[in-house]
């Protein structure tokens, strides 16, 4: 559900807003509850709770961030959600100690693991959080999109690193500390019990065309759209995009 007055916002999102709605829709039918209990580890401010509350679930976000729980909460109420979004201080390695176990039919971990001490651990909780059936979706930072786009650049020395580092890392300026493969991705998620039901490459080229192209150039944002959506279910563009989305379930909700 990207926010349509902000078009560049949903060329970032649209891609997992499609596989997550889909995923919503389909345990809304198992369940034959029209509101499902979703989980957001690592919420922040709200990108993704406040609307999946509007479209009537009730949302739990977990963060360690006062200030983003801040905003959380006043975007809640600005979109009349405040009854369905909670927000509770807290870390994705420390989960139980603000959340209850296997009380949720969809858990949400996106851009978080990058900054977890221990990815496989994060994983594990995100999935001990799951009811019996339940969906995980699961974002994070891809390796290759950061080589292509520090090579486009004309960073060269720092691209080959990103390419060799085990954490996808740049180098010491990397904002970001830890990158993965689709391959990393998927085998945290089957680690820890899920199957694995879609991988999507998200941003392969959003992130590399000039925003101008984009802003100026008539239909050229739909346009864009659809290339993102085609793309990112290929193999062979997960290997470059930005980010990459997996979407796992519990052995019960497979094929659901
Ligand atoms: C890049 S933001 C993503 C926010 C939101 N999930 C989204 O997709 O828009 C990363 C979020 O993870 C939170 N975070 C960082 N370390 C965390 C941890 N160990 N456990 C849970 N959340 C964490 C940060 O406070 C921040 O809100």
């Amino acid at each position: 559900m990207p926010d349509p007055t902000r078009p560049r916002a949903s060329l970032r999102t649209a891609v997992v807003w499609e596989v997550l709605q889909e995923a919503l829709d389909r345990r809304v039918k198992a369940t034959g509850r029209d509101a499902l209990d979703v989980l957001d580890t690592g919420g922040g401010s709200g990108n993704f709770a406040v609307p999946l509350a509007r479209l009537g679930h009730r949302v739990t976000v977990v963060d360690p961030s006062p200030n983003a729980l801040f905003a959380l909460e006043r975007r809640a109420a600005e979109a009349g959600v405040a009854d369905r979004v909670k927000g509770v201080q807290g870390d994705v390695l420390g989960l139980f100690d603000v959340v209850e176990r296997g009380g949720h039919d969809v858990v949400l971990c996106h851009g978080v693991l990058e900054y977890v001490d221990d990815p496989a651990e994060g994983v594990r909780n995100t999935v001990a959080a799951l009811r019996s059936e339940g969906v995980l979706s699961l974002l994070a930072a891809g390796v290759g999109g950061a080589v292509v786009a520090r090579a486009l650049a004309g960073h060269f020395k720092e691209a080959k690193q990103a390419l060799e580092d085990p954490d996808g890392r740049w180098g010491s300026g990397d904002p970001m500390p830890r990158r993965f493969s689709a391959d990393q991705l998927t085998a945290l998620v089957e680690g820890a019990g899920l199957a694995v039901a879609a991988v999507h490459g998200v941003r392969v080229f959003a992130d590399l065309v000039p925003g101008v192209l984009v802003d100026t150039e008539p239909g050229a944002l739909d346009a864009l759209l659809r290339l993102e959506a085609a793309a990112a279910e290929l193999p062979a563009f997960h290997a470059v995009a930005t980010q990459l989305h997996v979407l796992g379930e519990t052995p019960g909700a497979a094929g659901v």
